[in-house]
């Protein structure tokens, strides 16, 4: 695929998702108008969209039988990821007050309504994901996917030893399990559950959340270093924070060249995979943009 053809399909891949869910969000005149409001200021206008991205583009992988499927679970996908962002950056967790480019939620909304916008996003997600089009058995599958993977086994499990890490000597073994479960999975259950909805059968679904692992394990890797070296502007978010707050880092174990060097293994493995499971190349160049991001 070249790259103009890329640049285009992610450009529609990301605007559509955008559109979608501004209508999946209940609108900011439903009661209560702040909660609405909390809700689509946390997840509308602004974000790379790259859960939602992966699972479309594992759908059409697999044969994309059901369209409005795949972009009903992305929106999943994105809303749920919106929900797990207003909490971490929440004063109990990492205490960060600037998110995509603006104040985040609990500093433009107060900390309980960004709580409870938070739980709200959450159950939305798996009710979009629960009404998606798609046979019962595909969808019970994909809501079993994202389930489990925003559980204590996975995402919160991840956040509770993110926390729990600060301040502790950052070893490979403590950032493997923290980068796996609060980041890694999400972005594999992304790709797991286009593929499940696309119907591909449970080998091919193990095989393709093996190389989210790799892709969402390289992706909070670059998030880290990031930190370290990144454009706030960029970025949209606070940076420089991490080893103030004494987190347990890629970087803070290997160094920024050990870590480049496991970034470029972990996407070049990736891409590699990829490409044997019939990708013609936008997943591909996907995984290397994740590699090479600046925001
Ligand atoms: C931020 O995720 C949280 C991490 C897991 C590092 P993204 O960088 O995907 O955030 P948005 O959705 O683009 O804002
Ligand atoms: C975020 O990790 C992981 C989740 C939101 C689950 P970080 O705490 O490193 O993400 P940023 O840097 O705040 O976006
Ligand atoms: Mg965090
Ligand atoms: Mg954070
Ligand atoms: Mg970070």
């Amino acid at each position: 695929m070249q790259v103009k053809e890329f640049e285009k399909q992610l450009q529609t891949d990301r605007e559509m998702i955008g559109r979608r869910l501004a209508v999946l969000l209940p609108s900011e005149q439903e009661l209560p108008v702040s909660l609405h409001s909390a809700m689509r200021y946390a997840t509308l206008g602004g974000g790379k969209r790259l859960r939602g991205i992966l699972c479309c583009a594992s759908h059409r992988l697999f044969g994309d039988p059901y369209p409005q499927g795949s972009l009903d679970a992305a929106c999943a996908l994105e809303i749920l990821h919106a929900y797990t962002l207003i909490h971490d950056d929440l004063p109990s967790l990492d205490d960060d007050d600037l998110r995509r480019g603006k104040p985040s939620c609990h500093v433009r909304f107060g900390e309980a309504t960004a709580i409870l916008a938070g739980d709200a996003l959450q159950a939305r997600a798996f009710e979009v994901l629960a009404r998606t089009e798609a046979p019962q058995e595909r969808v019970l599958g994909s809501l079993r996917i994202l389930a489990q993977t925003a559980g204590s086994l996975y995402l919160v499990g991840g956040q509770v030893a993110d926390l729990e890490g600060e301040g502790k000597t950052a070893t490979p073994e403590l950032v493997d399990f923290i980068h796996l479960r609060k980041t890694a999975q999400l972005i594999a259950a992304s790709l797991g559950i286009g593929a499940c909805l696309a119907g591909c059968g449970a080998e091919r679904l193990t095989g393709i959340m093996a190389v989210g692992r790799k892709v969402g394990y390289a992706f909070q890797i670059v998030d880290d270093i990031l930190d370290i070296e990144g454009s706030e502007d960029l970025m949209g978010k606070g940076l420089r924070k991490d080893s103030k707050r004494g987190k347990i880092t890629h970087p803070a174990v290997f160094g920024i060249d050990g870590s480049r060097r496991v970034v470029h293994e972990l996407i070049e493995e990736s891409v590699a995979a990829i490409r044997d499971m019939g990708d013609a190349g936008y997943l591909g160049q996907l995984f290397s943009l994740i590699g090479k991001r600046v925001s």
